[in-house]
């Protein structure tokens, strides 16, 4: 399916939505969304072929007491998994996300490896605890989930308005099945993902957009270690930019 039937498609569903009734509760919720039925069928069926082609390339990683997991990079997904990379970069989805969330959203740099990406539990026990999407750029970050396949117990764990000043918090937990949809600001939802049980798994594709896209070299280094413990290796995240050096 090429990018611009995938981006046909998304406009279609988008148009579908009541976008002014979402927004209305993505703002209720402290800049948080969640709708369980959102991909159109036919990207749904690419992004499975997609999964076949990604499964070999997952990158193991874990985090003592914190997560356990795989993922798959962006330069990785982008080669390998096409269909997925043509919904991060559909111009009427970053329309429908600019919409939903008010802000100016753009693109986040090439450099950033987990500006799309895959993340895969598939060991009994992989999770992650609960964390903020920390923005190291100068503008805000918000996160896009969709679902790939779930075959799972796992919940993604919420608590809305822990940022909200005398608000008690809310907290919540839903399954991600195929084809769902989460949106939200990274630094304002507590969020978690539950351990998977015995021969469960569960596959979620993550996005990123920002506000403003610029970051100073040492956010962009803490990022980058982040980036390479948890989640891609080191070999992933420096390896290119290592062979860039000058010669000494
Ligand atoms: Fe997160």
């Amino acid at each position: 399916m090429t990018n611009h039937r995938i981006d046909d498609e998304l406009r279609r569903a988008i148009g579908a939505l009541d976008l002014a009734g979402l927004r209305a509760r993505f703002v209720e919720q402290d800049e948080f969304l969640f709708l369980p039925a959102f991909l159109p069928a036919p990207v749904r069926a690419e992004w499975t072929k997609a999964l076949a082609a990604l499964r070999p390339h997952v990158h193991r990683n874990f985090v003592p007491g914190h997560k356990k997991g795989g993922s798959v990079d962006f330069d990785t997904l982008s080669r390998r998994a096409p269909a997925i990379r043509a919904v991060y970069a559909s111009p009427a989805f970053l329309d429908f996300l600019r919409a939903l969330t008010g802000a100016p959203l753009g693109y986040c740099p090439e450099s950033d490896l987990h500006r799309c990406a895959l993340y895969a539990y598939t060991e009994p026990g992989d999770r992650i605890g609960f964390h903020y999407d920390r923005s190291y750029y100068r503008g805000r970050r918000y996160t896009v989930l969709i679902g790939l396949l779930d075959r799972s117990s796992s919940r993604l764990a919420y608590r809305l308005y822990t940022k909200v000043p005398g608000r008690p918090p809310v907290e919540g937990a839903v399954a991600t099945p195929p084809g769902c949809l989460v949106v939200f600001n990274g630094d304002r939802l507590y969020h978690a993902v539950t351990p998977l049980g015995a021969g469960e798994e569960r596959f979620m594709v993550t996005m990123e957009y920002v506000t403003d896209a610029r970051m100073n070299p040492v956010l962009r280094f803490v990022s980058d270690m982040k980036d390479a413990l948890a989640y891609f290796g080191f070999r992933n995240v420096f390896g290119g930019r290592l062979r860039l050096a000058p010669p000494r």
